[in-house]
């Protein structure tokens, strides 16, 4: 019996169950769809595709090793789970691939966990980290790298020769012109156009072009 366990029970986790199912109507890959929660009164509750089994706390205690998604949107969070649940050995963490959106290996250098749904795109000789999301008709240009726990929302499009670091959230439509660096933590707002590099860690940035939060 071989179960994807997707962590969380919101929005998100609900779009992460719906590609997988996606993925087995393709490739099928796994026997079971299983949702974890944080709360153990959901423990139980019917959700699309699958069911909540249990608490988060179980991938703890697997006797067998597992495959695990982390179904929540909020950059701080993936990375706290991904730094807690990412050393156990009996944990893996695929790639979640749209069917209908191939990577190309050769090309794009995927690490683990990362989810990448319907429609998006990446082109060629790109670093990509572990458990970043790429949402619906995202783009990621030629020669971009990109670490990890970033959550790039749809429509977002990251130009040629980007460089994001960690724990960074797109908001939908936000576009990112070419040969950017972008600082681990920073929040793009959604719509915004980054024109420049961003330096400052922790920033929020939005509009055209894109400034500090409180600056605009
Ligand atoms: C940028 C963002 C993170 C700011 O959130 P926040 O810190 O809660 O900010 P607030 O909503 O309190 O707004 C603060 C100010 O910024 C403005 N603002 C917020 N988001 C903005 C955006 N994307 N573009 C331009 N201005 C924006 C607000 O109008 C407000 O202005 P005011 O002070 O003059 O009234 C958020 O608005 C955003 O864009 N998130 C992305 C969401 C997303 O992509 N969701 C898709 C999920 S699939």
């Amino acid at each position: 019996m071989r179960t994807l366990y997707i962590i969380g029970t919101g929005g998100f986790a609900k779009e992460v169950a719906q590609l997988a199912h996606e993925i087995n109507l393709a490739f099928a890959h796994w026997d079971a769809l299983a949702y974890l929660s944080e709360t153990p009164a959901e423990v139980g509750k019917p959700m699309p595709f699958g069911s909540v089994v249990g608490t988060d706390d179980i991938l703890k205690d697997l006797s067998t090793p597992a495959d695990v998604a982390v179904g929540i949107g909020s950059p701080r969070l993936r990375a706290k789970l991904g730094s807690s649940l990412m050393p156990l050995p009996s944990l893996r963490f695929p790639n979640l691939i749209h069917p209908a959106n191939p990577i190309n290996a050769d090309h794009v250098l995927l690490g683990v966990g990362n989810i990448v749904t319907r429609g998006a795109v990446f082109t060629c000789d790109i670093k990509v980290g572990d458990l970043n999301v790429f949402n619906l008709n995202s783009t990621v240009g030629h020669d971009t790298t990109i670490g990890s726990f970033n959550v790039i929302n749809p429509g977002t499009n990251v130009s040629g020769g980007v460089s994001i670091g960690d724990r960074c959230l797109f908001g939908t439509g936000s576009q990112v012109l070419e040969g950017i660096s972008i600082a681990n933590g920073s929040t793009i707002g959604a719509g915004a156009v980054v024109v420049k590099d961003v330096d400052r860690e922790n920033l929020t940035l939005v509009g055209i072009p894109a400034k500090p939060l409180n600056a605009t």
